[in-house]
């Protein structure tokens, strides 16, 4: 199947993300926009960029009590972003909460959000982990995060590009992996690491591609959209 590319508008400027999503309306499956943004601008900053008529991913991350995080999905529910996401460490009762209320959300006729977990976040490194009482490695962690998401209601991860075979190999075919770290061969890898081609990521099983830079940097943003997509369409029909 070919992946989605989301495109990572990251900048809290209006103007300019307003910019960015009319230039890629159509070009791009969606568009995803996160806190830098969100706490800046709010449900009205949202709503400028939903008129560009594109499937939103609102990267909130969010992670606090259940009842907390569970007002926080009703009050972002009439938005309708199309994935919606909570840290997987607020735990099993947190992510419950969380996937009914965006399940709720269906009841008062909005289109319910698709929930995701985040697991371990990719600045963080085993000894890092272990500074905080986690044992075993990054990888173990993502693995046991995603199958307590997946047991509470989550529909998926966001997920490292090297992290996709063992959670594909592990969670089966129905679970939405989305994977941001991604470069067209011969692009910039900027402050990424791990980065992983387009390509690479789609034959490893990703869903969706979450590419900030490689598009947004580029002169023509909707050509280099394009070429991305050409790309994984021509591997898809291999
Ligand atoms: O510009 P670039 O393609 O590197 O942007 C990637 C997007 O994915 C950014 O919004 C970044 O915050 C996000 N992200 C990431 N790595 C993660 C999780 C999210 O790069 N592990």
């Amino acid at each position: 199947m070919q992946a989605e590319i989301y495109c990572a508008l990251d900048t809290p400027d209006i103007g300019q993300a307003e910019n960015m999503a009319r230039q890629l309306s159509g070009q791009v499956d969606g568009l995803k926009i996160g806190m830098e943004y969100f706490y800046a601008h709010g449900a009205i900053g949202y709503r400028k960029l939903a008129d560009a008529q594109m499937p939103i991913f609102l990267d909130l991350k969010l992670h606090d009590i259940p009842n907390t995080v569970a007002q926080a999905v009703h009050a972002l529910a009439p938005l309708e972003p199309r994935l919606l996401n909570v840290h997987g460490g607020g735990g099993a009762a947190m992510m419950r909460a969380a996937a009914d209320a965006a399940a709720q959300a269906s009841d008062s006729g909005l289109a319910a959000p698709t929930m995701l977990a985040v697991t371990v976040l990719t600045s963080l490194a085993e000894s890092d982990l272990h500074a905080m009482g986690i044992k075993g490695t990054p990888r173990e962690q993502v693995l046991r995060l995603a199958e307590l998401a997946r047991t509470n209601g989550m529909q998926g991860v966001v997920c490292s590009a090297h992290e996709i075979d063992a959670l594909r190999a592990e969670m089966g075919d129905d679970f939405k992996l989305i994977v941001p770290g991604i470069r067209p061969a011969g692009s910039d890898a900027h402050d990424q690491k791990r980065v992983m081609t387009p390509q690479q990521a789609q034959s490893a099983g990703a869903d969706i591609l979450v590419i900030g830079r490689a598009i947004t940097e580029a002169d023509n943003m909707a050509a280099a959209a394009q070429a991305i997509k050409a790309d994984l369409a021509a591997q898809d029909g291999d």
